[in-house]
């Protein structure tokens, strides 16, 4: 890593604190704690077919079964038959109405788990089936929706299209995305005294757990505590899909008074749990000879499934999202989430953003290719801020132009732009099927949860008297390197090596009343949270040793695992730990709360205009493809990617944050398909069926680049910007690059073999 950065403390390229336990396997995951006496495992038993009424379901044969301990429907719920997260509409056994092929029907419970899938197989159910609703077209034909439109409006988009030289109208499908966290849903619930519930959950939030497990075993929020020390992955997933998977462990062990496992196998995690939504987007826009963009009408659809879930939070990003940089004047942005009769769909890195975002990318090629003009041309006669053009989002928000330039200037001189366009076009001119090609993308993506009650953290710091430090916190850690971050931040203000801290499970036992860690902000928002509950300490223990030393507690200093008197290196010195041992002698509390809110967010539901946003992240990137234009087989050759990290709080994990959001991002463009059959069941259920990207799809060349030096001018957690999910936006420069190669703006997504294939079929 580059040598300038610090060794410790907020900013220092240190690995991830279970690196080495990840790789070694004495990482533990829910599913790795031993099972306590007596320990059932559960298995649902899932609807096969997408919508209907359950008449009746046939369960003698399984109860029978060596092992099976107890078969439970709605019926046997102590409370509510419902795990909605938004609304209280969504019930988590079918009663009567199944909406959706893989709707839980029953919960099996055995002494095994092999014992627990056996009998759910062995249940029959009876369904009368109702007409299912299986496409977004469809759907919007009845007008059902889980979210009613939206619009986002600003000046005359009719008329401006109207006025203007060129007009062009499009559609475009994206699909959706499964998370393919490698650990599946698990939850470990055991009963206690008094109606205690404990719950061991693979989560983004536990407190959501907490409270639908309440709802559903009709009991206080104080009753149920869940823990989370890591996931295997949750991307999303796991915002809201673990807690219906922790509910129903809970009301399990609550009904059989045993402690019960819930670990979703691959197939049922597939079938049953909510993915990225699928957007259909119809728009028609005008603009003149030189690319300028002067009106959009557009349409964004998205597929919710069959509940609400949190399809109202991503409509709003995707809307919010829709022009990207681009600067459109007159404009008028309609979205909405339909209903259809397929899984519930929820959260995936980037929450609508990316999904969003496609619509400009769309509107920006298609004007390309229709002016003949280089794509790029046409975004950056676009950009916000860019010379002539305003710096305001439609819905008024203002974003940095100077930095969108920048990240575009920089990612365009790494890639060294003009000499391969060049090689490429020779390239080209000289292969009789091979196309190579070349693309972009610039992002600005918001920081912020769209809910403002979300954008609050807590946290709890320990000192011990010997100097050792407990930290704990409402974020949660997922692989992101969130917990090494955060104690990053807690060494920096007590001037201790990262050693001295123990990072600990996410508890809402300690933390209470938390927010999802998602919308990237774990950082931002738990970060805050910690150094405000370590300042409160730090002060106190400050107190002290200014009172021994006769100083001011301004004038001493916490450094080198030690604290000084006016300066590092001075006589008057105390270890660290010797100076807890002195504030626990003195009678001083050495534990403390923090506490933090987003300031400056706001959002008028009905004008649909604010600053939802505290700031913008940006990105920008360059991929070069090669097609193979008989079969339609692509790869991405190289990638030239540049991101807005701020003053970054570890180096090391957030490049691995972009390169992994940025294969990820590839993967939903170009590989990953989820295909449903005609009637409605989803047959992409296991590896072997859904390809997400292998380690052999990872561009050979791969540069990535934090950028330096660009202003933060929000008041962050020392300066750093969020990174969990806008780089995922930065692999649209594959489908791009796609969408050069073969000479055509008429891709949708994902762009597979197939879909590549069809499209030059179609363009020749
Ligand atoms: N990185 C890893 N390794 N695993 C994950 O599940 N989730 C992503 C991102 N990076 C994820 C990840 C998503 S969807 C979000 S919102 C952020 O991490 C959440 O963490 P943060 O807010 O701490 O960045
Ligand atoms: N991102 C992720 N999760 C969320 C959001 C968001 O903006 N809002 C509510 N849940
Ligand atoms: Mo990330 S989709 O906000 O969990």
């Amino acid at each position: 890593m580059d040598g300038s950065l610090p060794r410790k403390g907020a900013g220092a390229a240190l690995r991830h604190d279970s690196a080495l336990k990840h790789t070694t396997g004495e990482a533990r995951y829910a599913d790795d704690l031993p099972d306590a006496p007596g320990t059932l495992h559960g298995a649902f038993v899932l609807s096969a077919i997408p919508h209907g009424t359950l008449t009746s379901l046939h369960t003698d044969a399984a109860r029978t079964m060596p092992g099976v301990v107890a078969i439970l429907g709605p019926r046997d719920i102590p409370g509510k038959n419902d795990i909605g997260p938004a609304t209280k509409q969504e019930p988590l056994f079918a009663d009567p109405v199944v909406e959706f092929a893989g709707m839980p029907l029953a919960l099996v419970l055995a002494t095994t788990r092999d014992a627990a899938l056996r009998a759910a197989a062995a249940v029959k159910a009876e369904i009368a089936p109702l007409e299912p609703v299986l496409s977004i077209e469809r759907a919007l034909e009845l007008g059902q929706n889980v979210v009613p439109p939206q619009v986002i409006r600003r000046g005359d988009a009719a008329g401006a299209i109207a006025r203007a030289p060129h007009r062009l109208s499009a559609e475009l499908r994206a699909g959706g995305q499964e998370h393919f966290y490698l650990e599946s849903q698990i939850a470990l619930a055991t009963p206690g005294e008094d109606g205690e519930m404990t719950i061991i959950s693979s989560t983004q939030h536990p407190s959501e757990v907490q409270h639908i497990a309440a709802r559903v075993l009709g009991c206080d929020y104080n009753r149920v505590t869940v823990t989370c020390r890591r996931m295997g992955g949750g991307f999303g997933g796991k915002e809201s899909n673990a807690s219906w998977v922790g509910a129903a462990a809970a009301f399990a062990a609550r009904v059989t008074g045993r402690p019960v496992k819930l670990r979703l196998s691959r197939r049922a995690d597939m079938v049953a749990t909510g993915k990225r939504h699928p957007f259909l987007y119809r728009w028609t826009a005008g603009f003149d000879d030189t690319g300028r963009i002067l009106g959009l009408e557009a349409l964004l659809a998205a597929d919710g499934g069959w509940s609400l879930d949190m399809s109202g939070g991503v409509v709003f990003r995707a809307i919010t999202h829709a022009v990207n940089c681009c600067d459109v004047p007159d404009i008028a942005l309609t979205a909405q989430a339909v209903k259809t009769n397929t899984v519930s769909n929820t959260a995936f890195r980037g929450f609508g953003g990316p999904q969003g975002a496609l619509l400009m990318e769309d509107v920006v090629h298609r004007v390309a290719v229709a002016l003949g003009l280089p794509a790029e041309a046409v975004r950056a006669r676009n950009f916000l801020g860019a010379p002539g053009n305003s710096d305001e989002l439609p819905y008024g928000q203002k974003v940095e132009g100077d930095l969108i330039e920048r990240v575009w200037a920089e990612a365009h001189r790494d890639c060294e732009w003009d000499r391969r366009r060049a090689e490429i076009a020779a390239f080209n001119a000289s292969h009789p099927t091979l196309r190579r090609g070349l693309g972009s993308m610039v992002l600005a993506f918001g920081i912020s949860f769209g809910l403002r009650h979300l954008n609050q953290a807590g946290a709890l710091v320990h000192v011990y008297s010997d100097g050792s430090i407990r930290l704990n916190h409402g974020g949660t850690e997922m692989g992101q390197g969130l917990f090494i971050k955060i104690a990053q931040v807690v060494t920096e203000v007590f001037g201790v090596e990262l050693d001295r801290v123990a990072i600990t499970a996410t508890s809402t036992a300690e933390v209470p009343n938390t927010a999802p860690t998602a919308a990237s902000t774990g950082s931002d928002l738990n970060g805050w949270a910690a150094y405000n509950a370590a300042m409160t300490i730090r002060d106190r223990m400050a107190e002290v040793a200014a009172q021994k030393w006769g100083i001011a507690p301004e004038a001493v200093v916490f450094a080198d695992n030690r604290v000084w008197a006016e300066r590092v290196g001075g006589n008057k010195v105390l270890d660290f730990g010797e100076l807890a041992k002195l504030c626990f002698l003195e009678r001083v509390s050495l534990s403390a709360t923090g506490f933090y809110k987003t300031p400056d967010i706001h959002w008028d539901p009905v004008a649909m205009k604010g600053h939802p946003f505290f700031y913008f992240s940006y990105g920008a990137a360059v991929a070069e493809v090669i097609v193979d234009t008989l079969t339609g087989e692509h790869r991405c050759l190289r990638a030239d990617l540049v991101q807005d990290c701020g003053r970054s709080l570890n180096p090391a994990v957030d490049r691995g944050q972009i390169e992994g959001a940025f294969v990820q991002g590839m993967g939903w463009l170009t590989c990953e398909e989820l295909w449903w059959d005609a009637q409605g069941r989803l047959r992409t259920v296991g590896p072997s069926t859904y390809k997400i990207p292998g380690s052999r799809d990872v561009p050979p060349v791969m540069n990535l680049r934090l950028l330096e030096g660009a202003p933060v001018r929000v008041e962050t957690i020392f300066r750093s910007k969020a990174v969990g999910e806008p780089p995922l936006l930065l692999a649209t420069s594959v489908w791009n690059a796609l969408k050069d190669a073969i000479g055509t703006a008429d891709l949708d997504l994902p762009a597979t073999p197939e879909r590549v294939l069809m499209a030059i079929r179609r363009k020749s």
